[in-house]
């Protein structure tokens, strides 16, 4: 193989698209902005184009050999194209768990094995461990507390606020985010311990706890964060047990997906100060339906799966598109290969 044949599928600026082509100039990339959508700050945001272009759209993207980005983000446009288009090789995915859009499409054994599926992870890495850190130091520092003594416009009696190393962080889940939190937090004097599904080394972490110790370790830490996917294995490993068996107080930070932690059992414990804080950027449910009781908890802070997006997001995705474009043309490994069984 010398060229490929690339189609942006997604929303993309016209600056990255070049700067695609510019690192790897064997890739021929097709980029019609007004089939694939405007750029856009937010690869969430759904594009709403005419309909009268929605035919040109598809033909356009059943062209590819490789899609840049799951056609509108959508299960059922992928498995679509795939139906539709026998040399498509490889779909690199915009989200860090992409391996969800790709079960979203139900493609059979034949087409997963066919294809190549990779995502993002990785390019979030900065701006959520740096989210995570403030989680924790939200925590530590007492922001609900301050956040309601000022509100009521009271200069409350002082309290104690520990440092970083008075303080134990776990961080559960150790990828490329988890990987990231640990060396920030050990940088600012944490002490921090993994809880991981194997045995791995990670600079700034002492020890590393398999995930059937995760109530163990809630019962030993001052903060625990949790960067984990969300598969079928991952679903409520923060169970009623684990947050019941909490050091009182603890803070909980969720920069992974909300489907990890059991939600009514997370409210429960906020309620009674067992979770003296929970800071989540993701829920069980997006977006967070208003009549779920963490809206009103003065415990809880909530961001709408926003903490990933930075300036810098949709430039690195394409720089990471452009290595595994080198990578597939020079017959090398591809990097963040989706897993075909559990969809991380
Ligand atoms: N808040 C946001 O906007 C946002 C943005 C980006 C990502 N995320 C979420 O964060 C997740 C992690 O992102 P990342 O960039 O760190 O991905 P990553 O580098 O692919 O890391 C995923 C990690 O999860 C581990 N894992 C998979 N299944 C597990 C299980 N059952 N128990 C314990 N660990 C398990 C993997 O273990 P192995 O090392 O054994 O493979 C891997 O280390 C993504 O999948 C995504 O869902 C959220």
């Amino acid at each position: 193989m010398t060229r490929l044949r690339v189609v942006v599928a997604t929303p993309l600026s016209s600056e990255n698209a070049d700067l695609v082509r510019r690192l790897e100039p064997r890739i021929d990339l097709v980029h019609d902005p007004e089939l694939a959508g405007p750029p856009s700050d937010d690869w969430m945001e759904r594009y709403d184009r005419p309909g009268r272009l929605q035919a040109a759209f598809e033909q356009y993207v059943d062209t590819a050999e490789v899609l840049y980005g799951v056609p509108d983000q959508s299960g059922t446009a992928l498995a679509r194209t795939v139906a539709a288009n026998p040399g498509l090789r490889w779909v690199h995915t915009i989200p860090a768990g992409g391996g969800q859009q790709i079960r979203a499409a139900h493609l059979d054994r034949a087409a997963l094995d066919r294809i190549l599926f990779t995502t993002s992870a990785g390019v979030h890495a900065e701006p959520l461990a740096e989210f995570a850190v403030f989680g924790v130091l939200a925590g530590a520092k007492l922001l609900p507390w301050l956040l309601t003594e000022q509100a009521a416009h009271h200069w409350a009696p002082r309290r104690v606020m520990p440092i970083a190393s008075d303080l134990t962080v776990a961080v559960v889940g150790l990828g490329s985010i988890g990987r990231r939190t640990a060396e920030k937090l050990a940088g600012l004097g944490y002490r921090v311990v993994g809880v991981h599904r194997r045995q791995v080394t990670v600079d700034g972490v002492g020890s590393v706890y398999g995930m059937d110790r995760l109530a163990e370790v809630a019962g030993m830490v001052d903060a625990m964060v949790l960067a984990l996917p969300g598969t079928d294995s991952t679903r409520g490993v923060v169970s009623r047990e684990v947050l019941a068996a909490a050091k009182p107080g603890m803070t909980l930070v969720n920069v992974g997906r909300g489907t990890t932690v059991d939600e009514p059992a997370l409210i429960e414990g906020l309620g009674s100060g067992r979770i003296g804080l929970a800071v989540l950027d993701v829920t069980a449910v997006e977006p967070l339906p208003a009549d779920s009781p963490l809206w009103a908890l003065r415990n809880v802070i909530i961001a709408p799966h926003t903490a990933a997006i930075s300036p810098h997001e949709p430039r690195k995705i394409a720089e990471l598109f452009a290595e595994n474009a080198r990578r597939l043309l020079d017959g090398e490994e591809l990097l963040n290969r989706v897993d075909t069984v559990e969809f991380y």
